[in-house]
């Protein structure tokens, strides 16, 4: 297949992928993104935690996924720069037959995708917007890599909180979840608001910045999953979602079940469920 050119870096606006990459730690960000990240842990401190802690559920989820059920394919929409425990790594640590496509619109992941998916023939990247669904879908990459008689595990992490609601995030969810068979299983993590005023100026910077970008509510979150058969623990802050990593869950000694979570840590939710 011959491979799209790689589009150009604008190396002086921040992007969403860049300067989330920059609040886990990693190295492909530049200095508009490290400024832009700097200053929302101003606003938030703990703002680069709920990113890590976003993170480490996805790592806990995609396991379960392949430990618990025999899908062996994902979708990882808006999967963001390749960093430690991507999606097929955790998933062919487990069952190295395991296919991935990675989509985000963000011209650094396919750049960055290429160099690391390279030796890997059961994964790729594409650059497409998830939005326009049909194009991901359609996508030679996605019809060579994913069957779509078989179930597939859908991802989507800490990317429909980047949509707005005219954009009709879920309206995104139920047109995956058209085209998938039964068993497939969803996995989605979202920024939560309790209506607080830290969420609201969040929202305020990332609406200023990139144009999107929306804090939702309990309510709103647990929508995306209408139809869906909600898996244990429901949807929850990601630092109760089956937590196996007590050592690193536990900020004050303690596991999240048996104290009060941090302001930071009631941020951000997320939930797995399996189309019935
Ligand atoms: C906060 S990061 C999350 C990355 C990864 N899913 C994770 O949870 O670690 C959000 C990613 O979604 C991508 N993104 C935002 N809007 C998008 C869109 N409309 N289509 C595709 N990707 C998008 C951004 O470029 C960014 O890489």
């Amino acid at each position: 297949m011959t491979e799209a050119p790689i589009p150009e870096i604008d190396q002086n606006t921040p992007s969403i992928a860049r300067a989330y990459d920059y609040m886990i730690g990693g190295k492909d960000n530049y200095a508009v993104d490290r400024a832009f990240g700097d200053q929302i842990n101003e606003s938030l401190p703990g703002a680069q935690a709920i990113a890590v802690e976003n993170r480490k559920v996805l790592v806990r989820a995609i396991r379960e996924i392949v430990t618990q059920t025999g899908i062996r394919q994902f979708v990882d929409l808006g999967s963001g720069l390749p960093t430690a425990d991507n999606v097929h790594q955790v998933a062919q640590a487990v069952a190295p037959e395991s296919r991935v496509v990675y989509v985000d619109n963000d011209p650094i992941v396919l750049a960055h995708g290429r160099a690391l998916l390279d030796e890997n023939d059961r994964t790729t990247v594409i650059q497409a917007d998830v939005r326009e669904p049909e194009k991901i879908l359609e996508h030679p990459a996605t019809r060579s890599l994913i069957d779509f008689e078989q179930p597939v595990g859908v991802v989507m992490c800490a990317i429909l909180h980047h949509l707005n609601d005219d954009e009709d995030p879920a309206g995104i969810v139920r047109y995956w979840y058209d085209r998938v068979p039964s068993g497939s299983h969803f996995f989605i993590s979202h920024f939560r608001t309790e209506h607080n005023p830290e969420t609201a100026e969040i929202e305020g910077m990332l609406q200023t910045t990139f144009g999107r970008g929306r804090w939702r509510d309990d309510e709103e979150i647990r929508a995306f999953f209408d139809g869906l058969e909600l898996l244990e623990p429901g949807v929850v802050p990601t630092a109760e979602w089956r937590p196996d990593d007590i050592e690193g869950l536990s900020l004050v000694g303690k596991t999240s079940q048996q104290r009060e979570l941090t302001v930071w840590e009631r941020l951000i939710v997320a939930g797995l469920a399996r189309k019935p």
